[in-house]
């Protein structure tokens, strides 16, 4: 296998993007490396699970009455760690803590930055080695820099995301992330530990042939969304179908596909659970961000995603997101 060394790395990356900006003051490159860093120690820990005692339950369940797995755990102390001691992180909020936390020390008192995720995302497929991924948000502050971040900082609509991004650990591992200017992807070439440039100037094609949704909760669907499923199933060719259904219980690996190859994810409001299943902060306001930057759209049903203006940091919504054509279609249907 030949591989092309002339392929830029996710720090030399950054930091030639950074170069465009002359007041840049590269603290943004620097969490980004900050980032990689823990994706690649929960990469390895991933790799191993099965020989080493990482599978399983941590036998604790988080404040959402989820019961926690200890790679849950792991990349939540992974994605701390690196975020604690690194320069341009001045606090966190992560689907595996009860509030928001604030570092509040001399150095991150001073950083620019907030960030926002989910550290492992399909928890329920970790046993049974199918992908899952890390999401994460980043937030420029709107409190005083030299002071210890403030509620508000994390509250901020999905619009207001300096960068969004994901890690898929799938056949291969791959750190995805947008910004205003684009989203690329990066796979971990394990030769040599680095995440290299192989996806640049990701776009989601405005049309596709998947739809993703958990077809086991169907008669819980409000009807509009049910007949709007009904229409995916019986597209003819003419109509651009048949449309193939793919939901694997990973968000991170179903979007990842529907960004590259084209498609539709929902996680609508069910009777019992009337505002979905989905986080706004690190799941879907972070994923919106990527798929708007690459050409999609993201909605709650009645409102763009990023528009929302969060009021905690475990809040719920329907999420509805994907190529640009199929979400048109089914914003006729809402
Ligand atoms: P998490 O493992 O972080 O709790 O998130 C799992 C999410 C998401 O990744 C996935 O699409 C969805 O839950 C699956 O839920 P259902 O099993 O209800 O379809
Ligand atoms: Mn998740
Ligand atoms: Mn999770």
């Amino acid at each position: 296998m030949i591989i092309n060394r002339n392929i830029l790395t996710l720090d030399e990356f950054t930091i030639q993007q950074m170069r465009m900006f002359p007041n840049a003051t590269g603290e943004l490159s620097t969490l980004l490396r900050d980032i990689g860093l823990a994706a690649k120690r929960i990469n390895v820990e991933v790799n191993k699970a099965g020989l080493v005692d990482i599978l399983g339950d941590a036998g604790s369940v988080n404040v959402q009455g989820e019961d926690v797995k200890k790679l849950d755990v792991f990349a939540n102390n992974q994605f701390i760690g690196v975020l604690k001691h690194g320069i341009s992180c001045a606090g966190i909020g992560s689907e595996e803590m009860d509030d928001f936390v604030v570092f509040d020390d001399d150095i991150s008192n001073k950083s620019k930055y907030v960030v926002l995720f989910d550290p492992l995302d399909g928890s329920s497929n970790i046993d049974v080695n199918v992908s899952i991924g890390t999401i994460f948000g980043v937030y420029r502050r709107v409190s005083k820099i030299g002071t210890p971040c403030t509620q508000e900082d994390f509250l901020q609509p999905g619009i207001n995301q300096i960068a969004a991004g994901y890690i898929i650990y799938g056949s291969s591992t791959m750190l995805v992330y947008a910004t205003r200017r684009g989203v690329n992807g990066f796979t971990l070439d394990p030769s040599i530990g680095e995440f290299s440039l192989s996806h640049p100037n990701i776009k989601c094609p405005e049309k596709g042939k998947y739809y993703s949704v958990n077809h086991g909760n169907f008669f819980q669907f409000p009807e509009n969304v049910r007949k709007y499923i009904n229409a995916c199933q019986s597209k003819t060719e003419k109509e651009g179908g048949p449309y193939n259904q793919r939901y694997i219980g990973s968000m991170v690996a179903d979007l990842h596909r529907n960004l590259i190859k084209g498609g539709i994810f929902m996680y609508p409001s069910t009777f019992d659970n009337p505002n979905g299943k989905l986080r706004l902060l690190y799941e879907a306001s972070p994923f919106a961000f990527i798929i708007e930057v690459a050409g999609g759209k993201a909605t709650n049903g009645t409102e763009r995603i990023l528009n929302i203006k969060p009021n905690n940091l475990h809040e719920r919504t329907p999420l509805f997101i994907g190529s640009k054509q199929m979400m048109e279609e089914l914003e006729t249907y809402l």
